[in-house]
Parts: C-alpha cells; structure tokens; sequence
C-alpha cells in the first residue's frame, strides 16, 4: 500500500446541480435528493433532483449541440481527441480527489478507488482520444459504373444511464466511444452515487468541449432514468445495471422510437476449477474475483465449480482467506473490504445469505453483518451449494462466495451453461484441450484461462443471453455508436 498517495479524507463537496449546456441548473420540480456515505450512513450532500423536465432541456442541449454545422460536428476528428486527452489529463491531476469521492459516496477502499477505477477511468478515455480520427468507412466493389462507399457517422444524441459499482469508471466506459464517434450525451448517474460524475462535468468545462456535448443529469430511474429511455429525440440509449431495468428499457425504445439500444446487465459467471490447477494461484484468484469491490461486479466469479479430487482443501483454504479479508472504511488504507453501496443491497444480500442457510448450503465462514452501523457484510463463504438453491441462480451482487463440486468435464459444461445470464466465465487447468473445451462450449461473452476479469479495455466486454446485447470498450464499442452510411455516385462508365 506504500506506494498510495493519501486520500482527502474530508472532501469539499463543490458539484450537486444538474450539468446542461456546460452550466450549472436547479432542477425545474426545484426537488433534491440525498447521497450517503454507506460506511457511516450519514448524508454527505444534497443533489439536484433530474426529472423528465430537466431530461427535455439537456436532450435539447445535446440536439442542438448535434446540430450540422454545430461546432462540434465541424469539429477535426483528431481536435475531438485532444479534447478527450485533455479531460483524461485532468481527470488524472484530480486522481486523489476523485478517488476520495468514490470512497465517500460508493464506500469502496481508497486503494481500489485510486488503482482501479481511477486508473481505468483515464486509460479508457485516452484509448478512445485515439480512436476519434480512426473511425473510417470502406470503399466497396459494387456492380455497375457506380463508386461506393460508407461513412461511419455519429448515431446522435445518446442517453446513458449507468449504475453505482464503479461510478466514475462507468462515465468513462460510456461517454469514451460515444464522443469519439462524435456523438453527444446526456448521461444519468446512479441516485446512490452521483458526485464523482458531477465533479467530471466541471472537468468538461475546464477542458474546454462546446456546450452540450456533454450533459448530466443525476436523479432517479423510474423518472429521470424512464424520460431518457422514453424520448423522441433520444437516438441511442446505452445503460449498465439490473437485468429487470434492462427490460424495461428495451422496452420503452420500442414504445417510442425504437432508438437504438445496448445493455450490460447481470452476471452469474462460473469459474471452474480443475484438479490440475495451482491451488493455491486459483483460490485468490476466485477469491478476487468474487470479493473485489465487496462482491458489487456484474462479472463476478460467482460460481466457483471445483473438480471434487480438489474441493475439500479448496473450501478449506478459500473459507481461511474470505475470513482473513479485512474490513473497514474505505480511508483505513488496510481494508481490502467496505461497505456494499446502501441498505437495499445490503438487504438483499443478507436476506439470500438466510435462504442459502434455510435451503442447506454449508456455511464456511461471514452469514451475516460486520458492525452495527455502515451496510458492511461480512465476506461469506457457501459450499456444497446445489444447483437449484437461490444462491445458484439468483445474482446476489454481494461479498458471497459459492462453492459447487463437480466430477467430469461435460458436467462442469452443463452446470455452468444452467442460467439465463451469460456474461463472464473463467477456467483454472494446466491441460490445453480442457482450456479451450471450455472456452468454445460455455455460453458467456468473455471466458478467462488461468485469471479472472484482468480488465483489459482494449477487448470488448458483454453478455451472451440475458445478460445484455451489444459490446463496450475496445473497436467493438464504437459499432455501438455508429450509424453506417452507404454513399453510391454513378459514373459516367465503369473505369
Ligand atoms: P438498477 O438497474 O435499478 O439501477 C441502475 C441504473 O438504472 C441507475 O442509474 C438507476 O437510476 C437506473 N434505473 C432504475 N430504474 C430505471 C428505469 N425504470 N428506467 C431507466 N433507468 C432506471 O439497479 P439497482 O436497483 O441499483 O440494483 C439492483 C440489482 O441490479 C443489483 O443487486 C445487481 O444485481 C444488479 N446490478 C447490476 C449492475 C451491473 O454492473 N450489471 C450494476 C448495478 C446493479
Ligand atoms: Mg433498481
């Protein structure tokens, strides 16, 4: 840890308005919604309350800012990306600040906030400043004397909607490929954790984008959230989150204007465990990728499938590491383990830990809450979990590892393709052919061998099955953004 910086730990909290037009507004209900620090359950700060009023001025923000001719559409593509780095650059003096705020508003430990988030934050934007004057067309042979070719142009304005596990993150992942295509945005941070996305607004204006390119809008999901996913004059909506919510806006894109939709929704990703495996590399390895950010990732390992010739020492040695994880405020820079985001998660999450004890998983280590104050869950371990338990199936989003045993390949095959979701998977095995068996046969959107979730943005990350459509990051994400233009001219003869 001697290599963090120190944390602000009393942050002055300067951005709670609404950001449209490269100002700052009121919400038109003139309505606020509190933020808490999860860890001590006090409110840190009162935000504007966005609703469908305020949803209509940034769309129209974003529409005009769209406009041909606008200054941002005449913009070089290559101005676009020094723009882009320019955000990234300040995004990256205000690192410490930053990170600070996550561990206010989100309750994630500093050295997650600093390393993680922050990092991947401004190495997305620099990948897609890069990006900005690569996004071509191709010529293409078609029949007769005619000469076509394709343009890839902006799809328009788009709607964001993103969650609260990786805040600032989340506002890089989106808003990186839609600029770079030259789109514009108005974008809604989680209700739970809107300060951090409110603070890169300013950075927007610092970093000098034209007014309305960039417009946030923090609120609630069923108002501010439904007024994007339902307006006429939204071309593309792009949302992160429950799978429930998911549907519902996938919905009201075909109730309205069948604008243009990606989502990266829920995971129950299997990590299967071979006997061959290093054991005790693959036991932090499922550990990590259960327990990072308190179990709050939609790709978490969150079925760990391990070959029975290993299991017993397996649960042993993984139920001593889940008890050895040390918990505290997000500021103790020892704590590996915070608190889960508010108390409808840690709800949630405690009331499945009391269906896998009533349904007859074993219980190796946590069950229940750290501490009578903050939403802190203590890290859980269940084995000899079974398929049909809820803890198997259902997306517990929170500090629970489960543990399953499995004998052959197929049955590991099987097991793991047994979900509605589909997004992650990850394999531990010396032996080639298990690799890549497994790898071509489990239905997910990404499969890791001998690692989990190494968080490369350079490859596209999404979910087979119900677990989304469409792809971020890496090329892939731009295909999100982009509308394909096909320009024919006829020719005098064909030469
Ligand atoms: P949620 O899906 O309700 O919230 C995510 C975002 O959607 C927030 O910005 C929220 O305001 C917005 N939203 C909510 N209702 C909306 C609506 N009707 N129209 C438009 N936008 C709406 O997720 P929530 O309630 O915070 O968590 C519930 C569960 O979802 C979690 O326990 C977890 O299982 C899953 N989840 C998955 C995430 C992922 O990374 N894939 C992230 C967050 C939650
Ligand atoms: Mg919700």
């Amino acid at each position: 840890m001697s290599d963090l910086p120190e944390p602000v730990t009393n942050p002055q909290i300067k951005y709670t308005q609404i950001f449209i037009n490269n100002e700052w507004h009121n919400s038109v209900s003139g309505k606020t919604f509190p933020t808490f620090n999860p860890a001590t359950e006090e409110k840190l700060a009162d935000v504007q309350e966005g609703d469908k009023a305020d949803v209509d001025k940034a769309v129209a923000a974003a529409r005009a800012a769209f406009k041909i001719g606008s200054p941002w559409r005449t913009m070089d593509a290559s101005q676009r990306g020094r723009l882009m780095h320019k955000l990234a650059d300040l995004i990256e003096r205000d690192r410490v600040y930053l990170a600070s705020l996550e561990v206010l508003d989100n309750g994630k430990p500093f050295a997650e906030a600093y390393k993680g988030d922050l990092g991947a934050t401004v190495d997305t934007l620099r990948y897609y400043a890069g990006w900005s004057d690569k996004v071509c067309g191709k010529t293409i042979p078609v029949d007769g004397p005619m000469f076509t070719y394709t343009r890839h142009e902006p799809v328009g304005v788009c709607g964001q909607i993103i969650p609260w596990n990786y805040p600032v993150m989340m506002v890089a992942w989106k808003i990186g490929p839609a600029l770079a295509c030259g789109n514009t945005v108005v974008l809604k941070p989680a209700e739970q954790t809107p300060l951090s996305a409110l603070y890169v607004a300013a950075l927007v204006v610092e970093a000098g984008f034209p007014p309305g390119v960039i417009n946030i809008v923090p609120g609630y999901g069923p108002t501010a959230g439904a007024a994007i996913s339902e307006h006429m004059d939204v071309d593309k909506v792009a949302f992160t989150g429950s799978t429930e919510v998911g549907r519902i806006i996938q919905q009201a894109a075909g109730k309205s204007n069948l604008k243009r939709v990606s989502l990266e929704l829920g995971g129950k990703s299997p990590l299967i465990v071979f006997a061959d495996s290093d054991l005790d590399v693959a036991v932090e390895t499922a550990h990590n990728g259960l327990f990072g950010n308190m179990g709050q990732c939609c790709c978490a390992g969150s079925r760990t499938f391990v070959q029975e010739s290993i299991y017993d020492e397996f649960v042993k040695k993984s139920v001593e590491r889940a008890s050895g994880r040390t918990i505290g405020h997000g500021f103790d820079l020892n704590a590996e383990h915070g608190p889960q985001v508010d108390k409808e998660q840690f709800d949630k999450i405690l009331g499945l830990i009391h269906s896998g004890k009533e349904e007859g998983a074993q219980l190796g280590c946590g069950g229940d809450r750290h501490g009578d104050k903050g939403y802190f869950v203590k890290p859980t371990v269940f084995y000899d979990v079974q398929d049909h338990m809820r803890i198997a199936k259902e997306e517990i989003f929170g500090p629970v590892q489960t543990i399953f045993k499995f004998k052959s390949i197929e049955e590991a095959i099987d097991r793991a393709n047994n979900t509605t979701y589909g997004l992650a998977a990850g394999v531990f095995t010396k032996d080639i052919d298990k690799a890549l068996t497994i790898a071509n046969s489990v239905l997910a959107g990404s499969v890791w061998v001998n690692t989990y979730d190494p968080g490369l943005l350079q490859a596209p990350f999404g979910g087979f099955k119900m677990s989304g459509n469409g792809r971020e990051l890496g090329e892939y994400a731009l295909h999100e953004y982009t509308e394909v233009k096909t320009v024919t001219i006829k020719l005098p003869k064909k030469c």
